[in-house]
């Protein structure tokens, strides 16, 4: 079967002279979970960008089988390919449910409207908050709304930037195992960013390792089960600091 994604030779620039990613290849089959992990300034955003559409990259991106190196974002998006940014940029001064609306701006109204319910159905935390201001919502759930927001385009595809960014381990394993049911439930495609090896475990099916813009490594999550390999992996990829 064709990978969903796939991505060869990628570099990306910033200015002429600084490359954040170098030659990175790699592949997201058909309902996988991929994490991407590297500590700080790796290039894992710059990948997400990339592979979204944000940014101009040299190298290909496939996506179901086709050429979208050149598509511009939306066209991305209409395809199935939606990134949920790190950081989570949800609108403060907006309700829970407009934002939800935002993320299927190009639905007609009655899916749209459908789309949103199934949405908090999945997200129990936050559909009683629906009407609220988003910036009332704690962390935890700004994040669900985030990934909710990115749930409402319909993708194929979720990039997910450092979903477990500054929340308590506690709820990141809620959201993480929430999008493990979503995954089940509807064959989504995951290619998830993080720094925490042990939290991404828990969801994904591989991992690529990235250091200084560069690939440096992969292993299957079967292959991590066992904890020395894991801080194996830990020692050569990732350093102590992100041991955790
Ligand atoms: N808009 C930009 N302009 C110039 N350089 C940038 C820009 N965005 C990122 N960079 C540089 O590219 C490199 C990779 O950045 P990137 O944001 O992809 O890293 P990251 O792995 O996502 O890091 P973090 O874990 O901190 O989010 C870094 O050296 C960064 O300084
Ligand atoms: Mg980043």
């Amino acid at each position: 079967m064709t990978d969903l994604l796939s991505v060869s030779g990628l570099s990306v620039f910033y200015g002429a002279k600084a490359q954040a990613v170098e030659d990175v290849s790699f592949a997201v089959g058909q309902g996988a979970v991929v994490a991407l992990l590297g500590a700080n300034g790796a290039g894992k955003t710059s990948i997400m960008k990339a592979v979204a559409g944000l940014i101009p990259v040299r190298g290909s991106i496939r996506f179901d089988g086709e050429d979208v190196t050149a598509l511009p974002t939306r066209e991305r998006v209409r395809r199935g390919i939606v990134y949920v940014p790190e950081g989570r940029e949800i609108v403060g001064n907006m309700t829970v449910r407009e934002n939800l609306v935002l993320g299927g701006y190009h639905l007609g109204g009655r899916e749209r409207r459908t789309r949103s319910e199934t949405v908090l159905d999945l997200f129990p935390e936050i559909a009683n908050k629906a009407d609220r201001a988003a910036w009332r919502l704690s962390g935890g759930e700004q994040q669900m709304l985030a990934i909710g927001r990115g749930l409402m385009a319909g993708p194929r595809l979720l990039l997910l930037d450092e979903p477990s960014l500054g929340l308590a381990p506690m709820l990141v394993r809620r959201v993480f195992d929430r999008l493990g049911a979503i995954r089940k439930e509807t064959g989504l495609a995951i290619m998830l960013v993080e720094q925490n090896l042990a939290m991404t475990m828990r969801i994904c099916d591989e991992l690529h390792f990235l250091r200084g813009g560069q690939l440096v490594g992969h292993r299957s999550a079967e292959a991590l089960r066992d904890s020395a390999a894991r801080q194996e992996a830990i020692d050569a990829y990732l350093g102590a600091a992100s041991a955790a």
